[in-house]
């Protein structure tokens, strides 16, 4: 039998998908599962976005293209990251990707080489680690604490710095505690970056869902004073834009990161669809309101929701700053978080990520995506409460 290459098995996984694959088995055995673990908006696609997408492949745009994203595209992107951010770049600094995620990847395999040292967040989104794993590279985790309101502290980050640290991975807004970095503690970790010679993945792919006051961008590590030369900024349109399945994101880079970009992009892929990248240039254009539209039902749903937990003995939620998750503390039940989700899914039929698919620091929390309908969260509260009285 041939063997699998080592590299196969640093690979990791999104915990959500393998939560989501036990909960819709429980659905085929007749079970009624509310589903709070995938993070992706349950808004549809604004008609508006999706009309572009159907004129595009009416019109023929299904065959290759640049692979870097179509010139309009990445136009509309600088001028996104203009408005959104106030910094002006070139547009030939962006490279159109398939969703966010491959630049995760990417950018691993474009900077991260044999054991050099990764900084990212502990708890943080879990593919971060996968992929500086697969490129050979050790991640490092950085502990966010709770007496920190989960955000990342640029001592805790400093303390943890070594020679062979070649990249640090931020993520702010944060899945999956919801927490946003102040400007001064971004400033004060590009200091670090600056002193060290760090390359910076800042990943904004939540970046609009901030709840401030007011309501709007959270403050962006890319955009402050030169940073854009050592960072490469993700972010793309299924959060914001309610765009999962459509596989649309894009990579801000420094000059000499594109091209090594447009190769791997070569490599994988080929290229982003046009009819998918047509669309996109829709959602990028226009008033926003969809976008403000999606915000305050979020920040609607994130005050009942953060309510309601409250309510539940043995269950603590300080509101997020952003993204769309909450972060619920349930130490107090006295249960670890990995067994505590598989009891809720069976016992109250209620699917939550156990703290712990982020990193160890998660253990004592579960995390709930709010990006679900005020019913449907109402209903999990109270299935939750249930469950917890008999506890
Ligand atoms: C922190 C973070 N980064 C990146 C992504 C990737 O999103 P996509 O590939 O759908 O653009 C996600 C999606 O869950 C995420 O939570």
């Amino acid at each position: 039998m041939p063997v699998l290459a080592a590299r196969a098995s640093d690979l990791d996984t999104e915990s959500a998908f393998e939560m989501l694959a036990k909960a819709r088995a429980l659905e085929a055995q007749g079970r009624d599962i509310v589903h709070l673990e995938i993070g992706e908006p349950d808004f549809p696609t604004p008609p508006h976005v999706r009309e572009a997408g159907q004129r595009a492949l009416e019109a023929g745009e299904t065959r290759y293209v640049q692979a870097a994203g179509l010139p309009a595209l990445r136009e509309a992107v600088a001028e996104e990251i203009r408005r959104v951010r106030g910094v002006r770049i070139d547009p030939e600094h962006v490279v159109v990707t398939t969703g966010g995620k491959p630049v995760i990847f990417y950018t691993a395999l474009a900077v991260v080489g044999p054991r050099d040292e990764v900084l990212l967040p502990d708890p943080g989104f879990p593919i971060y680690a996968s992929a500086v794993r697969f490129a050979g590279g050790v991640p490092v985790p950085v502990p966010l604490r709770p007496e920190a309101g989960f955000r990342m502290r640029p001592e805790d980050l400093a303390e943890r710095i070594t020679p062979r640290t070649r990249l640090l991975i931020l993520n702010s807004p944060s899945n999956p505690t919801g927490a946003v970095m102040p400007e001064e503690d971004l400033r004060r970790v590009a200091a670090l970056a600056e002193r060290h010679d760090l390359w910076v993945l800042s990943d904004e792919i939540y970046l609009r869902l901030s709840y401030g006051p007011p309501l709007g961008p959270a403050p962006s590590f890319y955009a402050l004073p030169g940073m854009a030369a050592r960072t490469i900024l993700l972010d793309g349109f299924s959060k914001t834009h309610s765009m999962t399945g459509w596989r649309l994101g894009y990579a801000a880079l420094p000059a000499t990161l594109v091209e090594t970009f447009v190769r791997l992009v070569v490599n994988s892929v080929s290229c982003t669809p046009p009819f998918v990248q047509a669309a996109g240039l829709t959602a990028l254009g226009g008033d926003q309101g969809h976008v403000h539209a999606m915000l305050l039902e979020f920040a609607a749903r994130r005050q009942a929701l953060v309510a309601a937990l409250n309510a539940v003995p043995g269950i603590a939620c300080a509101a997020p700053d952003g993204a769309f998750y909450a972060w619920a503390d349930v130490r107090a039940l006295g249960r670890t978080s990995g067994d505590l989700a598989d009891w809720l899914l069976h016992r109250a039929g209620v699917a939550v990520l156990p703290g712990t698919c982020f990193g160890s620091a998660g253990e004592g929390y579960l995390r709930l995506s709010y990006a679900a309908s005020r019913e449907t969260l109402a209903e999990a509260v109270r299935r939750i409460d249930a469950a917890v009285a008999g506890l």
